[in-house]
Protein backbone atom coordinates (compact mmCIF):
# COMPACT_ATOMS: atom_id res chain seq x y z
CA UNK A 1 0.00 0.00 0.00
CA UNK A 2 1.35 3.53 -1.05
CA UNK A 3 1.01 6.31 1.45
CA UNK A 4 -1.40 9.01 0.62
CA UNK A 5 0.66 12.11 0.29
CA UNK A 6 -1.81 14.36 -1.05
CA UNK A 7 -3.63 17.02 0.82
CA UNK A 8 -6.95 17.23 -0.25
CA UNK A 9 -7.47 20.10 2.39
CA UNK A 10 -8.96 23.20 0.80
CA UNK A 11 -7.37 26.64 2.18
CA UNK A 12 -11.00 27.11 3.91
CA UNK A 13 -10.86 23.87 5.39
CA UNK A 14 -7.17 24.87 6.72
CA UNK A 15 -8.17 28.21 7.73
CA UNK A 16 -10.32 26.60 10.55
CA UNK A 17 -8.51 27.13 13.82
CA UNK A 18 -7.24 23.46 15.60
CA UNK A 19 -9.21 23.28 18.91
CA UNK A 20 -7.58 23.05 22.26
CA UNK A 21 -9.86 20.57 23.25
CA UNK A 22 -7.91 17.93 21.79
CA UNK A 23 -5.01 18.97 23.90
CA UNK A 24 -7.31 18.83 26.95
CA UNK A 25 -8.93 15.14 25.89
CA UNK A 26 -5.08 14.19 25.83
CA UNK A 27 -4.19 15.14 29.50
CA UNK A 28 -7.88 13.68 30.06
CA UNK A 29 -6.63 10.27 28.76
CA UNK A 30 -3.29 10.47 31.13
CA UNK A 31 -5.84 10.75 34.14
CA UNK A 32 -7.80 7.77 33.32
CA UNK A 33 -4.67 6.17 32.35
CA UNK A 34 -3.57 6.72 36.23
CA UNK A 35 -6.80 5.48 37.51
CA UNK A 36 -7.92 9.18 38.45
CA UNK A 37 -11.99 9.50 38.17
CA UNK A 38 -12.36 12.14 35.93
CA UNK A 39 -14.98 15.41 36.59
CA UNK A 40 -15.47 16.51 33.66
CA UNK A 41 -16.72 20.61 33.43
CA UNK A 42 -14.51 21.42 30.29
CA UNK A 43 -18.02 21.59 27.81
CA UNK A 44 -21.78 22.95 27.75
CA UNK A 45 -23.71 19.78 27.06
CA UNK A 46 -26.46 19.97 29.38
CA UNK A 47 -27.21 16.54 31.63
CA UNK A 48 -30.37 17.37 31.88
CA UNK A 49 -33.20 15.51 29.98
CA UNK A 50 -35.58 17.42 27.38
CA UNK A 51 -38.96 17.64 28.25
CA UNK A 52 -41.03 14.51 28.80
CA UNK A 53 -43.97 16.15 25.95
CA UNK A 54 -41.06 16.56 22.85
CA UNK A 55 -40.02 13.04 23.70
CA UNK A 56 -43.59 11.82 22.87
CA UNK A 57 -44.45 14.25 19.86
CA UNK A 58 -40.71 12.63 18.43
CA UNK A 59 -41.89 9.23 19.14
CA UNK A 60 -45.25 9.67 17.56
CA UNK A 61 -43.45 11.05 14.74
CA UNK A 62 -41.60 8.16 14.13
CA UNK A 63 -44.71 6.29 13.93
CA UNK A 64 -46.60 8.67 11.34
CA UNK A 65 -45.35 7.59 7.80
CA UNK A 66 -45.95 11.03 6.40
CA UNK A 67 -43.10 11.96 8.32
CA UNK A 68 -40.58 9.68 6.39
CA UNK A 69 -39.89 11.97 3.18
CA UNK A 70 -37.89 14.82 2.84
CA UNK A 71 -39.33 18.04 4.53
CA UNK A 72 -39.95 21.01 2.68
CA UNK A 73 -40.26 24.76 3.30
CA UNK A 74 -43.80 24.01 3.54
CA UNK A 75 -43.38 20.93 5.87
CA UNK A 76 -41.69 23.21 8.31
CA UNK A 77 -44.59 25.68 9.42
CA UNK A 78 -45.70 23.81 12.17
CA UNK A 79 -41.69 24.87 14.01
CA UNK A 80 -41.90 28.22 12.28
CA UNK A 81 -45.29 28.46 13.96
CA UNK A 82 -44.43 27.58 17.44
CA UNK A 83 -41.42 29.66 17.14
CA UNK A 84 -43.42 32.63 16.33
CA UNK A 85 -46.03 32.22 19.37
CA UNK A 86 -43.01 31.41 21.83
CA UNK A 87 -40.91 35.18 20.89
CA UNK A 88 -44.45 36.87 20.99
CA UNK A 89 -45.00 35.21 24.51
CA UNK A 90 -41.28 35.50 25.84
CA UNK A 91 -40.40 39.04 24.62
CA UNK A 92 -43.42 40.50 23.09
CA UNK A 93 -42.00 40.57 19.21
CA UNK A 94 -44.34 39.92 16.46
CA UNK A 95 -42.93 38.02 13.59
CA UNK A 96 -44.18 36.62 10.28
CA UNK A 97 -43.74 32.63 10.50
CA UNK A 98 -43.48 32.74 7.05
CA UNK A 99 -40.58 35.26 6.17
CA UNK A 100 -39.19 35.99 9.47
CA UNK A 101 -38.54 32.72 11.14
CA UNK A 102 -36.24 29.34 9.70
CA UNK A 103 -35.81 26.28 11.03
CA UNK A 104 -32.02 25.38 12.00
CA UNK A 105 -30.04 22.10 12.21
CA UNK A 106 -28.68 24.08 15.77
CA UNK A 107 -27.60 27.94 16.07
CA UNK A 108 -23.98 26.37 15.04
CA UNK A 109 -25.10 24.99 11.84
CA UNK A 110 -27.13 27.97 11.27
CA UNK A 111 -24.59 30.63 12.01
CA UNK A 112 -21.93 29.10 9.53
CA UNK A 113 -24.48 29.02 6.91
CA UNK A 114 -25.78 32.54 7.70
CA UNK A 115 -22.30 33.80 7.57
CA UNK A 116 -22.02 32.15 3.73
CA UNK A 117 -25.79 33.61 3.17
CA UNK A 118 -24.91 37.39 4.02
CA UNK A 119 -21.20 38.19 3.70
CA UNK A 120 -18.98 37.89 0.63
CA UNK A 121 -14.99 36.73 0.96
CA UNK A 122 -13.08 39.44 2.57
CA UNK A 123 -16.01 41.35 4.84
CA UNK A 124 -15.16 41.91 7.73
CA UNK A 125 -16.85 40.33 10.71
CA UNK A 126 -17.44 42.25 14.54
CA UNK A 127 -16.83 39.34 16.78
CA UNK A 128 -15.59 39.61 21.00
CA UNK A 129 -13.10 38.29 22.17
CA UNK A 130 -13.09 35.94 23.59
CA UNK A 131 -16.02 34.17 22.69
CA UNK A 132 -17.73 30.60 21.57
CA UNK A 133 -14.57 29.18 19.70
CA UNK A 134 -16.87 27.72 16.72
CA UNK A 135 -17.07 31.76 15.73
CA UNK A 136 -13.83 31.23 14.63
CA UNK A 137 -14.10 28.65 12.01
CA UNK A 138 -17.75 29.98 11.32
CA UNK A 139 -15.70 33.22 10.06
CA UNK A 140 -12.85 31.54 8.54
CA UNK A 141 -14.87 29.00 5.96
CA UNK A 142 -16.76 32.20 4.85
CA UNK A 143 -13.18 34.05 4.45
CA UNK A 144 -14.19 36.89 6.71
CA UNK A 145 -11.78 39.53 8.16
CA UNK A 146 -12.04 38.92 12.21
CA UNK A 147 -12.39 42.80 13.52
CA UNK A 148 -12.19 41.63 17.61
CA UNK A 149 -14.31 43.38 19.61
CA UNK A 150 -12.68 42.82 23.00
CA UNK A 151 -15.24 41.77 26.11
CA UNK A 152 -13.29 43.13 29.33
CA UNK A 153 -14.30 42.41 32.99
CA UNK A 154 -14.52 46.01 34.11
CA UNK A 155 -17.22 46.58 31.45
CA UNK A 156 -18.82 44.01 32.68
CA UNK A 157 -18.17 42.10 29.20
CA UNK A 158 -20.37 44.51 27.17
CA UNK A 159 -18.30 45.69 24.24
CA UNK A 160 -17.43 49.16 23.88
CA UNK A 161 -18.33 50.62 20.47
CA UNK A 162 -16.30 53.46 20.18
CA UNK A 163 -13.25 50.74 20.36
CA UNK A 164 -14.07 50.22 16.87
CA UNK A 165 -11.59 51.36 14.56
CA UNK A 166 -13.73 55.12 13.42
CA UNK A 167 -14.29 54.08 9.43
CA UNK A 168 -14.24 50.38 9.35
CA UNK A 169 -16.89 49.17 7.43
CA UNK A 170 -18.30 45.72 9.10
CA UNK A 171 -20.75 43.22 7.14
CA UNK A 172 -21.64 42.06 10.09
CA UNK A 173 -21.50 42.01 14.33
CA UNK A 174 -21.74 38.98 15.97
CA UNK A 175 -22.99 38.88 19.79
CA UNK A 176 -24.21 36.27 22.62
CA UNK A 177 -25.79 37.10 25.44
CA UNK A 178 -26.42 35.53 27.71
CA UNK A 179 -22.53 34.67 26.91
CA UNK A 180 -20.47 31.67 26.77
CA UNK A 181 -17.74 31.65 28.20
CA UNK A 182 -18.15 34.56 30.59
CA UNK A 183 -22.18 34.23 31.66
CA UNK A 184 -22.70 38.48 31.46
CA UNK A 185 -25.89 39.25 30.66
CA UNK A 186 -27.13 42.09 28.81
CA UNK A 187 -30.12 44.45 29.01
CA UNK A 188 -32.40 45.49 26.38
CA UNK A 189 -31.03 49.18 26.20
CA UNK A 190 -27.75 47.67 25.19
CA UNK A 191 -29.68 45.84 22.50
CA UNK A 192 -31.09 49.16 21.44
CA UNK A 193 -28.10 50.83 21.59
CA UNK A 194 -26.08 48.18 19.07
CA UNK A 195 -28.77 47.95 16.71
CA UNK A 196 -28.68 51.52 15.98
CA UNK A 197 -25.25 51.74 15.71
CA UNK A 198 -25.44 48.45 13.40
CA UNK A 199 -28.11 50.44 11.10
CA UNK A 200 -26.22 53.34 10.77
CA UNK A 201 -23.35 52.03 9.22
CA UNK A 202 -25.25 49.19 7.04
CA UNK A 203 -23.86 46.13 9.40
CA UNK A 204 -25.96 43.01 10.44
CA UNK A 205 -26.45 42.60 13.83
CA UNK A 206 -26.62 38.24 14.44
CA UNK A 207 -27.43 37.85 18.20
CA UNK A 208 -26.72 34.15 19.12
CA UNK A 209 -29.61 33.28 21.72
CA UNK A 210 -28.90 29.87 22.95
CA UNK A 211 -29.07 30.65 26.76
CA UNK A 212 -32.53 32.65 26.39
CA UNK A 213 -33.74 30.45 29.04
CA UNK A 214 -30.78 28.97 31.22
CA UNK A 215 -31.34 32.21 33.63
CA UNK A 216 -31.85 32.23 37.53
CA UNK A 217 -33.67 34.26 40.11
CA UNK A 218 -35.35 36.60 38.52
CA UNK A 219 -33.33 37.61 35.84
CA UNK A 220 -35.04 37.32 32.05
CA UNK A 221 -32.69 37.91 29.59
CA UNK A 222 -34.28 39.88 26.44
CA UNK A 223 -33.77 39.26 22.83
CA UNK A 224 -32.43 41.14 20.43
CA UNK A 225 -35.29 41.10 18.53
CA UNK A 226 -37.08 43.57 21.12
CA UNK A 227 -34.91 46.74 18.85
CA UNK A 228 -36.55 45.66 15.79
CA UNK A 229 -35.78 42.99 13.48
CA UNK A 230 -34.83 45.40 10.58
CA UNK A 231 -30.60 44.39 10.13
CA UNK A 232 -31.17 41.58 13.03
CA UNK A 233 -31.06 38.33 13.20
CA UNK A 234 -31.53 36.48 16.31
CA UNK A 235 -30.40 32.57 16.39
CA UNK A 236 -32.21 30.33 19.25
CA UNK A 237 -31.29 26.70 19.92
CA UNK A 238 -33.00 24.04 21.90
CA UNK A 239 -29.67 22.71 22.99
CA UNK A 240 -29.93 24.31 25.88
CA UNK A 241 -33.10 26.05 26.67
CA UNK A 242 -34.63 22.50 26.57
CA UNK A 243 -32.05 19.98 26.77
CA UNK A 244 -31.85 18.99 23.35
CA UNK A 245 -28.42 19.10 21.73
CA UNK A 246 -27.95 15.95 20.37
CA UNK A 247 -31.25 16.71 18.25
CA UNK A 248 -29.66 19.36 16.64
CA UNK A 249 -32.52 22.20 16.26
CA UNK A 250 -33.08 25.85 16.64
CA UNK A 251 -34.17 28.46 14.49
CA UNK A 252 -33.32 31.75 13.29
CA UNK A 253 -35.49 34.82 13.29
CA UNK A 254 -35.31 38.61 12.13
CA UNK A 255 -34.55 40.46 9.10
CA UNK A 256 -36.46 38.71 6.20
CA UNK A 257 -33.46 39.55 3.64
CA UNK A 258 -31.32 37.92 5.90
CA UNK A 259 -33.37 35.03 6.17
CA UNK A 260 -34.11 34.57 2.31
CA UNK A 261 -30.14 34.66 1.40
CA UNK A 262 -29.93 31.77 4.43
CA UNK A 263 -33.24 29.53 2.97
CA UNK A 264 -30.57 29.96 -0.27
CA UNK A 265 -27.57 28.83 0.90
CA UNK A 266 -29.32 26.06 3.53
CA UNK A 267 -31.67 25.05 0.36
CA UNK A 268 -28.46 24.02 -1.48
CA UNK A 269 -27.36 22.07 1.44
CA UNK A 270 -29.64 20.11 3.31
CA UNK A 271 -33.37 19.42 3.70
CA UNK A 272 -34.32 20.62 7.34
CA UNK A 273 -34.30 18.45 10.10
CA UNK A 274 -36.27 14.92 10.22
CA UNK A 275 -39.90 16.24 10.91
CA UNK A 276 -39.79 14.43 13.85
CA UNK A 277 -37.36 16.49 15.24
CA UNK A 278 -39.58 19.30 14.41
CA UNK A 279 -42.08 18.32 15.98
CA UNK A 280 -40.31 17.44 19.21
CA UNK A 281 -39.07 21.12 18.94
CA UNK A 282 -42.15 23.24 18.51
CA UNK A 283 -44.07 20.91 21.06
CA UNK A 284 -41.41 21.86 23.45
CA UNK A 285 -41.16 25.51 22.33
CA UNK A 286 -45.00 25.71 23.08
CA UNK A 287 -44.85 24.26 26.62
CA UNK A 288 -45.63 26.29 29.32
CA UNK A 289 -42.39 28.74 30.53
CA UNK A 290 -42.95 27.35 34.52
CA UNK A 291 -41.08 23.95 33.08
CA UNK A 292 -38.41 25.57 32.22
CA UNK A 293 -37.69 27.46 35.10
CA UNK A 294 -37.93 24.22 37.06
CA UNK A 295 -34.05 22.76 34.57
CA UNK A 296 -32.95 26.40 34.84
CA UNK A 297 -33.14 25.75 38.90
CA UNK A 298 -31.53 22.82 38.22
CA UNK A 299 -28.10 25.08 37.26
CA UNK A 300 -28.81 27.84 39.47
CA UNK A 301 -28.55 25.33 42.49
CA UNK A 302 -25.11 24.12 40.95
CA UNK A 303 -23.59 28.07 40.76
CA UNK A 304 -24.79 28.48 44.18
CA UNK A 305 -22.58 25.69 45.17
CA UNK A 306 -19.77 25.71 43.15
CA UNK A 307 -19.16 29.69 43.46
CA UNK A 308 -18.94 29.99 47.25
CA UNK A 309 -16.53 26.82 46.95
CA UNK A 310 -14.15 28.65 44.72
CA UNK A 311 -14.34 31.74 46.71
CA UNK A 312 -13.33 30.00 49.56
CA UNK A 313 -10.25 28.87 47.50
CA UNK A 314 -9.24 32.15 46.48
CA UNK A 315 -10.65 32.17 42.92
CA UNK A 316 -12.05 35.70 41.97
CA UNK A 317 -15.23 34.88 39.86
CA UNK A 318 -18.96 36.52 39.83
CA UNK A 319 -22.25 35.01 40.73
CA UNK A 320 -23.79 34.57 37.23
CA UNK A 321 -27.19 35.50 35.92
CA UNK A 322 -27.57 33.47 33.50
CA UNK A 323 -25.88 30.51 31.06
CA UNK A 324 -24.56 27.49 32.01
CA UNK A 325 -21.02 28.15 32.91
CA UNK A 326 -18.68 29.53 35.79
CA UNK A 327 -16.03 32.16 34.76
CA UNK A 328 -13.16 33.18 37.04
CA UNK A 329 -9.95 33.13 37.81
CA UNK A 330 -7.92 31.02 40.53
CA UNK A 331 -5.21 32.76 42.77
CA UNK A 332 -1.74 33.07 40.81
CA UNK A 333 -3.02 31.99 37.27
CA UNK A 334 -0.50 32.92 34.96
CA UNK A 335 -1.54 30.59 31.88
CA UNK A 336 -4.87 29.31 31.76
CA UNK A 337 -4.21 26.56 29.06
CA UNK A 338 -1.06 25.62 31.22
CA UNK A 339 -3.66 25.24 34.06
CA UNK A 340 -6.21 23.43 32.22
CA UNK A 341 -3.93 20.85 30.85
CA UNK A 342 -2.09 19.84 34.48
CA UNK A 343 -5.51 19.94 36.44
CA UNK A 344 -6.99 17.51 33.92
CA UNK A 345 -3.91 15.01 34.03
CA UNK A 346 -3.03 15.26 37.50
CA UNK A 347 -6.40 15.64 39.10
CA UNK A 348 -8.78 14.19 36.69
CA UNK A 349 -10.89 17.99 36.74
CA UNK A 350 -11.55 19.32 33.62
CA UNK A 351 -12.24 22.92 33.01
CA UNK A 352 -11.81 24.87 29.86
CA UNK A 353 -8.90 27.09 29.49
CA UNK A 354 -10.22 31.08 28.83
CA UNK A 355 -7.32 31.20 26.04
CA UNK A 356 -9.43 28.51 24.24
CA UNK A 357 -12.11 31.44 23.78
CA UNK A 358 -9.25 33.73 22.30
CA UNK A 359 -6.79 35.61 23.57
CA UNK A 360 -9.18 38.05 25.69
CA UNK A 361 -10.24 34.60 27.83
CA UNK A 362 -6.79 34.11 29.10
CA UNK A 363 -5.86 34.42 32.75
CA UNK A 364 -9.44 33.09 33.12
CA UNK A 365 -10.70 29.28 33.57
CA UNK A 366 -14.24 28.27 32.73
CA UNK A 367 -16.53 25.92 34.33
CA UNK A 368 -19.60 24.32 32.79
CA UNK A 369 -22.31 23.40 35.26
CA UNK A 370 -23.13 19.82 33.84
CA UNK A 371 -22.40 17.55 37.12
CA UNK A 372 -24.31 17.35 40.38
CA UNK A 373 -23.39 20.27 43.67
CA UNK A 374 -20.91 17.41 44.62
CA UNK A 375 -19.45 16.77 42.40
CA UNK A 376 -18.56 20.70 41.81
CA UNK A 377 -17.72 20.84 45.30
CA UNK A 378 -15.18 17.59 44.93
CA UNK A 379 -14.02 19.46 41.54
CA UNK A 380 -13.42 22.57 43.57
CA UNK A 381 -11.41 20.98 46.58
CA UNK A 382 -9.63 18.87 44.18
CA UNK A 383 -8.42 21.79 42.17
CA UNK A 384 -6.79 23.78 45.47
CA UNK A 385 -4.90 20.93 46.02
CA UNK A 386 -3.17 21.38 42.48
CA UNK A 387 0.53 21.76 42.86
CA UNK A 388 1.13 25.55 41.73
CA UNK A 389 3.04 25.82 38.37
CA UNK A 390 4.04 22.15 38.55
CA UNK A 391 6.04 21.43 35.05
CA UNK A 392 3.49 20.35 32.26
CA UNK A 393 2.98 16.94 32.13
CA UNK A 394 4.72 15.24 29.11
CA UNK A 395 2.12 14.62 26.12
C1 LIG B 1 -22.80 30.61 22.21
C2 LIG B 1 -23.20 29.31 21.64
N1 LIG B 1 -23.76 29.27 20.42
C3 LIG B 1 -24.14 28.11 19.86
C4 LIG B 1 -23.96 26.92 20.53
C5 LIG B 1 -24.38 25.65 19.85
O1 LIG B 1 -25.77 25.65 19.69
P1 LIG B 1 -26.47 24.48 18.89
O2 LIG B 1 -26.38 23.24 19.72
O3 LIG B 1 -27.87 24.96 18.70
O4 LIG B 1 -25.74 24.33 17.59
C6 LIG B 1 -23.37 26.90 21.79
C7 LIG B 1 -23.11 25.64 22.48
O5 LIG B 1 -22.41 25.55 23.45
C8 LIG B 1 -22.98 28.14 22.36
O6 LIG B 1 -22.43 28.20 23.57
Amino acid sequence: MTQQTTSWASGRASAVPDSIFTRMNQALAQARAAGLDIIDLSIGSSDQPPPPQALDALRAATHDPATYRYPLHRDTAPLREAAARYLSRRFGVQLDPEHEILPLIGAQEGLAHLLLAVTDPGDTLLLPDPCYPPYYGAAAVAGLTVEPLPLREQHGYLPQLEDVPAGLNARALLLNYPNNPTSAVADLSFFEQVATWCRQRGTLLIHDHPYAELTYGDYRAPSALQAGTEGVVELHSLSKTHHMGGFRVGFAAGDRSALSALARVKGAIDFHAYLGIQAAAATALDLPERLGREAARRFEERRDALVPALRDHGWTVQLPQASMYVWGRPPGLTDSLDYAVRAAAQTGVAVAPGRAFGMGGEGYLRFALVQPPELLLRAADQLARLPAGSPLPNL
